[in-house]
This record gives structure tokens, C-alpha cells and sequence, in this order.
């Protein structure tokens, strides 16, 4: 089989990479040459674990290329994949004009039956929009070319992409014909192995599940963080109140851990798109907007920890910060908790100086000069007042506390993602700060 992946983003690079990685010829196309010649010679431009052997491998053997030519691309293909962008609009929906120009360049250069399928998150109805600017091109050229078109949304985690691709828990596919279905059926086959389910449903359900199911995580992540802040007020401790929540089947012990707040490419996106195409339809979403509303507090919480220990003037205060990027394992910063936590820190005059295992090229490209950069680790925590912990990479798990607290001017921790043992805190003698638990004072704990 043949297909075409159209933009080698994230999405569509992962996919691309890993249709060929079961025998299937894809070409993909990008408009952008310097990118195209840098895949070409297996060259990554994203962070994600694992991509970039996978891609030289494929390159290798023959089965994926690329090109700037659609035209080329989708001569032969059975199936043509948009992942291509949809950058937020003016007013913060998605802005279509790329997935519908692809359509209908494709509609000016097909000549066969294809399936087209929208793989990039575009709002509930676009693939009728796809198939609108795909006809209007076939018949301006006065032609009939039978095609059809297709939603598959993607599930991927970034830092788990190309695992999530090889190994789904299901794949989602909208459909509106047999003959479509058939093709689909035959390029998901070998993704099937696990036993999870294939799902062919109507578009409209499809392009809704995409939103329904980020939704609902990003709904299980603001009701946890509710529920650790009133731990917080009442004396409990959340992490006992998740395990004892957890190990009912019907709630599930995933995606129930607090932290400070939700960020990415994706949850804040789809969250905010549901509830727009909602207040479309005339029908409020009150459940996803507070869902909104509880994030961006939530991003503010250890600032609001900070101030209650600091005071509010943080002028010649020194911090620590240990990550930036939005989750470990990626060096997006899109969304992310480190960016509302810097900016309120620096309005009280604070310094900080930061460390992120791979997203210190992203955070200068963002944050310029307006924080400082550490080499590592231990370097950030020289002649700090504070560490604050925001991104829970591995290699922050077991830090030496002894040297932090050589290191360190005073020592206290501002932990936003449950990171450390409070009792274990309160032996070493730290000031320790976390979400949902008790705060632990270090003239309170005895020194061993
Ligand atoms: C998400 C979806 O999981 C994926 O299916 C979809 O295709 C894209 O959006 P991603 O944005 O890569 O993937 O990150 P994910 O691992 O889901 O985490 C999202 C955010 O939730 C992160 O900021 C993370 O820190 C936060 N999170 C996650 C919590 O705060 N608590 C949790 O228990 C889980």
C-alpha cells in the first residue's frame, strides 16, 4: 500500500514514521524545503524519544521520503494523510486555512480514488469542509473522481508518541463508506496486535470522541486539583485520598495526580474549542469551564506559597527551579505551568534560575535573557532561597539533599508536583511546600 502524509509535524511525522515502520511505501510532504532535506538525512526537529532511530531505520530500508511536491506524493497513493497545522485564530479557534488548502490541492491534482483523511484536531464538522474544498477543486477541473473522506483523530502523548502509535488502546476511524472502511481497515490491521479495538463510527461522533476524551482527562486533572487544595485546608493528605479513590475500577488510578495544572499543545487547546463549538450550538459547558478556570488557578499555586512564606516583595530573592518544560520527557513549553509561575515571581522583583533537562534551548528561545540558565541540576540551587520543583523529570527524583543544602541560602522547597516524601523532608530539615499535603516547617523537624 501507499499513502501520503501531508506536514511532518508532530503528528504527522510520528504517523508517517510509523505506517512505514509496518512495510506500507508513505511519502511525506512538507512546504518547507530546509525541513524536508533535513528529513531526508534523518534528521529529527523535534524532541521525542525514540523517533529518530525508528525514522533512520525506514529511510534505510526504502519506505518513507519525502518532498515538497503533493502533487508527486499522492499520485499513487491509497490514502492521503492531513496533519498538517491548525494555529489558534484571532479570536482562539482553530484556524483551518492550512487543512483546506491541502484539501484542495489535492482535489486539483487526483486522479484516482483515495481516501482523505483529517488527522490533524480540527472542530466537529471539518472533514465535510475537506470534502467540500475537494469536490469544488474536481469540479472546476470538470472532472468525477470517486474519493472519500475520513476522521482519525490521534491519541499520542508527547514523550510516548511513538509507543502510543505502535501500541494504541484504540484506534478511532469516522467513516462514510464501506469502500473507505476497507482501506482503513487494511492500514490499521498490523496495530492490532494487542487485541484493542479498531473503532469505525460516523464522522461527526469521531471528531467529537477527539474532543470528549481530552475533555475528560483534563476534567479528571482540575477535579484532582480542587480536591488538593481542600486536603490542604482541612488536614488531609491527597495522596492517600488518591490511592483510596484510585483502586476503584470505576475511577481508575491514572491521571488522578494533582500537580500545578494542565499545559501542552493539546488539553488547554481542545478544552477551550469544546466548550467554543458548545456556546455555538447555544449550550453552555459548565463542567469544561470550570475545568478552565480551576487550571489557570492552579498554575498559580505555588506562587500563592511562595508569597505566603516570602511575603510579596521578592526583590533581591534568589530561586531554584527544577524544569520548565509543560510535562518530563518533551521540551515543549507550550502552556506551561513555568511560564505563569516565572512571570508572577519576577513582577515581585524575584531571580530565578532555571534547569530543564532538554527544554533550555526552547526556554531561552521563549524567555530570552529574563531568567538565568543553569548548567545543571546543583547549579541551581547556589545561594537560592527556594527550590521550586515543576516538572517532575526522573533525574530530579533523588537529589543528594545534602548538597542542595550546602548549595542552598535558605532551605526551602516548593514541590508542585509530589515529587518528595514529606516525613523523609522533614528529617533532612527542609522547609517543604507540596500540593495537598500538609506543609512541613523546618524549625518544627529534628536534624539527623
Ligand atoms: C494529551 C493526551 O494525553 C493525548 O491523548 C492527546 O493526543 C494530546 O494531549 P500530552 O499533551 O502529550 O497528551 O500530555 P499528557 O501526558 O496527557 O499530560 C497533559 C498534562 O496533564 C501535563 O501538563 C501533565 O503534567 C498533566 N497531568 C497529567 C497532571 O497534572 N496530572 C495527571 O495525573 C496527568
Amino acid at each position: 500500500m501507499n499513502i501520503a502524509v501531508i506536514g511532518t509535524g508532530y503528528v504527522g511525522l510520528v504517523t508517517g514514521t510509523c505506517f512505514a515502520e509496518t512495510g506500507i511505501n508513505v511519502t511525506c510532504v512538507d512546504i518547507d524545503k530546509k525541513k524536508v532535506d533535513m528529513l531526508r538525512n534523518g534528521e529529527v526537529p523535534i524532541y521525542e524519544p525514540g523517533l529518530d532511530a525508528l525514522l533512520e531505520r525506514n529511510i534505510d530500508k526504502g519506505r518513507i521520503s519525502f518532498t515538497t511536491s503533493l502533487q508527486k506524493a499522492i499520485k499513487d497513493c491509497d490514502a492521503v494523510f492531513i496533519a498538517v497545522g491548525t494555529p489558534p485564530d484571532e479570536d482562539g479557534s482553530a484556524d483551518l486555512k492550512y487543512v483546506l488548502g491541502v484539501a484542495r490541492e489535492i482535489g486539483q491534482h487526483m486522479e484516482d480514488y483515495k481516501v482523505i483523511i483529517t488527522k490533524s484536531t480540527v472542530p466537529v464538522g471539518t472533514s465535510f469542509k475537506v470534502k467540500a474544498a475537494v469536490e469544488e477543486e474536481l469540479v472546476s477541473r470538470g472532472v468525477r473522481i470517486p474519493f472519500d473522506v475520513a476522521s482519525n483523530p490521534e491519541f499520542l502523548k508527547e514523550g510516548s508518541a511513538v509507543d502510543d502509535f505502535l501500541k494504541p488502546d484504540r484506534i478511532v476511524v469516522g467513516i462514510e463508506s464501506k469502500r473507505a472502511e476497507k482501506v482503513m481497515n487494511r492500514l490499521y490491521k498490523p496495530f492490532l496486535m494487542n487485541g484493542h479495538p479498531l473503532l469505525f463510527m460516523d464522522i461527526f461522533s469521531s471528531e467529537m470522541t477527539k474532543y470528549a476524551a481530552n475533555s475528560m482527562l483534563a476534567t479528571k486533572i482540575s477535579f484532582m486539583n480542587d480536591i488538593a487544595n481542600l486536603c490542604e485546608l482541612v488536614g488531609a493528605n491527597v495522596d492517600l485520598v488518591r490511592k483510596g479513590i484510585g483502586s476503584d475500577t470505576r475511577i481508575g488510578n491514572k491521571f488522578i495526580y494533582p500537580g500545578t495544572g494542565y499545559g501542552g499543545s493539546c488539553f488547554p487547546k481542545d478544552v477551550q474549542a469544546l466548550v467554543r463549538t458548545a456556546d455555538e450550538y447555544g449550550h453552555s459547558l459548565e463542567v469544561l469551564k470550570a475545568v478552565e478556570a480551576v487550571n489557570y488557578r492552579q498554575k498559580t499555586t505555588l506562587v500563592e506559597k511562595i508569597k505566603k512564606h516570602f511575603g510579596e516583595n521578592l526583590k533581591g530573592k534568589q530561586f531554584g527551579m527544577w524544569g520548565l518544560a509543560f510535562k518530563p520527557k518533551t521540551d515543549d513549553m507550550r502552556e506551561a505551568p513555568s511560564l505563569v509561575i516565572i512571570e508572577q515571581l519576577k513582577a515581585m522583583g524575584a531571580n530565578i534560575r532555571a534547569y530543564d533537562p532538554v527544554a533550555m534551548e526552547e526556554a531561552e528561545r521563549i524567555l530570552g535573557n529574563s531568567i538565568e540558565y543553569a548548567k545543571d541540576e546543583y547549579d541551581v540551587a547556589i545561594d537560592a532561597d527556594a527550590l521550586i520543583v515543576v516538572t517532575e523529570w526522573s533525574e530530579f527524583r533523588m537529589p543528594n539533599f545534602r548538597i542542595l543544602q550546602k548549595l542552598m541560602n535558605e532551605q526551602t522547597i516548593f514541590d508542585g508536583r509530589n515529587v518528595y516524601d514529606p516525613e523523609e523532608m522533614e528529617e533532612i530539615g527542609f522547609n517543604y511546600y507540596s500540593i495537598g499535603r500538609a506543609a512541613i516547617k523546618a524549625e518544627e523537624s529534628v536534624e539527623v
